[in-house]
């Protein structure tokens, strides 16, 4: 099922819904944002953010790849692979690294890594009209959420 998000404040209300469902002590997720330039995957993501407590800025990681996110017991990485193109840089971003906090990723263009990774979730933006149209795929097979749910 969809959703349709009519301007950017929807798009920040789904993103700041989804992290309260996803968002428990000790449990790690990584969902993936997919769309085209310009979808919302950045504002779904400052949304996000924004609900667990960051008051500053969330830049949009499209040169540094990834901005990281020191929470009180969590670290987000919020990163965007459009211009990812060697595996050293993937390595520098160090996705997979061991913390003892709460960790989640939010990957923009996760199509650009070399090797599939499995997210927990999958968020799918698309243009539709003046909004955009929100379609949220559960990956894990242990998360009980919807998208009627954002
Ligand atoms: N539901 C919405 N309706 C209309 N505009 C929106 C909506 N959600 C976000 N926007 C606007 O779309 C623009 C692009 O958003 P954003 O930067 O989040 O896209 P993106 O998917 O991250 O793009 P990129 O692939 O370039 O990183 C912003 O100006 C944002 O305010
Ligand atoms: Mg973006």
């Amino acid at each position: 099922m969809t959703i349709y998000l009519q301007s950017e404040i929807d798009t920040l209300k789904a993103g700041a819904k989804l992290a309260h469902m996803l968002a428990q002590p000790n449990k790690n997720s990584e969902i993936h944002l997919i769309g085209d330039l310009g979808a919302g995957k950045t504002t779904l993501a400052r949304g996000f953010l924004e609900s667990l407590g960051w008051k500053g800025a969330v830049k949009s990681p499209t040169y540094t790849l990834c901005e990281e996110y020191l929470l009180e017991e969590t670290l987000v990485l919020h990163c965007d692979l459009y211009r990812l193109n060697a595996l050293e840089d993937l390595e520098i971003l160090d996705l997979d690294r061991a913390t003892q906090l709460t960790k989640i990723l939010l990957i923009e263009w996760p199509d650009r890594l070399p090797l599939q990774r499995k997210p927990d979730v999958e968020i799918h933006l698309s243009h539709q009209d003046k909004g955009r149209e929100l379609e949220l795929i559960v990956m894990n097979e242990n998360l009980k959420i919807s998208a009627a749910e954002l």
